[in-house]
């Protein structure tokens, strides 16, 4: 099967650079204009000028018309498999009690974890796969899952293999993550140590049964200290897992700092890093996940420091960090604006961001974040004249069509009548 995609008015493939893209070098993109793709057999197989990509043989010949064309997002940190839904909790939220004191009252995560407990896998399922049609439609191709609404063995058990089928069933790849280090459970909350304990033994079964790459915790006060989430995460890699970490997302603990020592593959949030913690992140390998969702959903606290982070060189990614409490959206299109009006990033950064520094920052930028020859054909086509036009028009969806491995995954429906 081959396809066209002809009279491309911006191309961008984001292929610049071998890894991720680090500091000054976000602000820059090439754009290549009037442009043609082919795809073969799911992957790209030629990318030139309009003129001579139109006239190849091909299946289907797609007119772009001018529009803008990219690689499919990378959505580097969800919430994917969860139950129920948290509501009741925004009037709450709306006379001011923190997030962290519904946390303390059994609410929040811990209200979600009874859901979950109570969800059976079938509902979870079908309910995950409704999240990911979503995501697909706002242009996200790769998505990360993780677990940590279970906090047992059994239910983490269950939203891991939910998360797996999710990913094997649905075009859209999913790369799952254990985080059963989420919250500290009310049985638990005298000994988080062995609520710890009682999450790691879970590593072996984990990796025997290929259910997560990642390990990440929640560090922050009320949840799990510094000292805890370095021991945990150092017998998580023992066990040869990945590490990530909510870090310094409400107070600054020093999990930036955390993340860097350890050499996990990203640390989260980052919302109140520290000069220290910036310093550390831009002179190692650790991605920086920025969810400035979370800060415009909670209404508290500032944005993280991303023009900071840039300029001392941190690689950077963004991402929605779906989930039903901090962040209730799929649509990473509004947190492309949110990236622009909160954080100060430029377009081009933010492209970096949702591409080759999310496929990185979880493991796939050898095969996803990047339009290139022999790669997997994972394409946006955008109702927007230029790469710029997607954070700058907020709130909507800008998808025209969604291609994942070269078949068409999502294509925006027409008004009736
Ligand atoms: O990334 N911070 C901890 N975990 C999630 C929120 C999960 C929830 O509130 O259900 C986050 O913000
Ligand atoms: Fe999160």
């Amino acid at each position: 099967m081959a396809t066209v995609l002809y009279n491309i008015g911006q191309l961008l493939t984001m292929d610049h650079q071998d890894g991720p893209v680090r500091g000054q070098d976000m602000n820059e993109l090439k754009v290549y204009e009037d442009y043609g793709l082919l795809i073969e057999d799911g992957k790209v197989s030629q990318i030139g000028s309009s003129d001579q990509i139109k006239n190849l043989p091909a299946d289907h010949k797609i007119d772009c018309e001018g529009r803008l064309v990219t690689p499919g997002i990378v959505e580097p940190h969800t919430h994917l498999v969860f139950g129920g839904s948290r509501e009741h909790e925004m009037a709450l939220k709306q006379q001011g009690v923190p997030y962290l004191d519904i946390l303390k009252q059994g609410g929040g995560i811990l209200s979600t974890v009874r859901a979950t407990r109570e969800t059976s896998a079938e509902e979870l399922y079908k309910k995950a796969m409704f999240h990911l049609d979503r995501m697909a439609s706002y242009g996200i191709t790769t998505v990360e899952a993780k677990s940590g609404y279970g906090m047992d063995h059994e239910t983490e058990l269950k939203q891991l293999r939910v998360a797996n089928k999710a990913g094997s069933d649905h075009p859209i790849d999913v790369v799952s993550t254990f985080l059963g280090a989420h919250a500290i459970t009310e049985e638990y909350k005298d000994d988080p140590e062995a609520l710890l304990d009682k999450m790691a033994a879970m590593f072996p079964t984990i990796k025997e049964e290929g259910l997560a790459e990642f390990v990440d915790i929640f560090t922050e006060t009320g949840v799990f200290t510094v000292d805890q989430s370095r021991r945990y995460l150092q017998q998580a890699k023992e066990y040869g897992f990945n590490v990530k970490l909510h870090a310094d997302e409400i107070d600054p603990l020093g999990g930036t700092q955390l993340a860097v020592e350890l050499g996990a593959t990203s640390g989260d949030h980052l919302a109140v890093a520290t000069d220290e913690g910036i310093q550390q992140l831009a002179s190692s390998n650790t991605i920086g996940v920025l969810l400035p969702g979370t800060i415009f959903y909670l209404g508290k606290g500032e944005f993280a420091r991303a023009r900071d982070m840039i300029e001392a060189g941190a690689i950077i990614a963004i991402s929605t960090d779906f989930n039903p409490g901090s962040s209730v959206t799929e649509n990473i299109q509004l947190i492309m604006s949110l990236a622009a009006l909160k954080m100060q990033m430029t377009p081009e950064e933010i492209w970096h961001a949702v591409t080759t520094n999310a496929a990185y920052a979880i493991n796939r930028g050898e095969v996803a974040g990047k339009l290139k020859v022999g790669r997997q054909a994972d394409l946006v086509i955008w109702d927007a004249p230029n790469y710029k036009y997607i954070p700058y028009h907020y709130g909507v969806n800008h998808v025209n069509t969604v291609f994942k491995a070269g078949c068409k995954l999502y294509e925006r429906g027409g008004l009736h009548g």
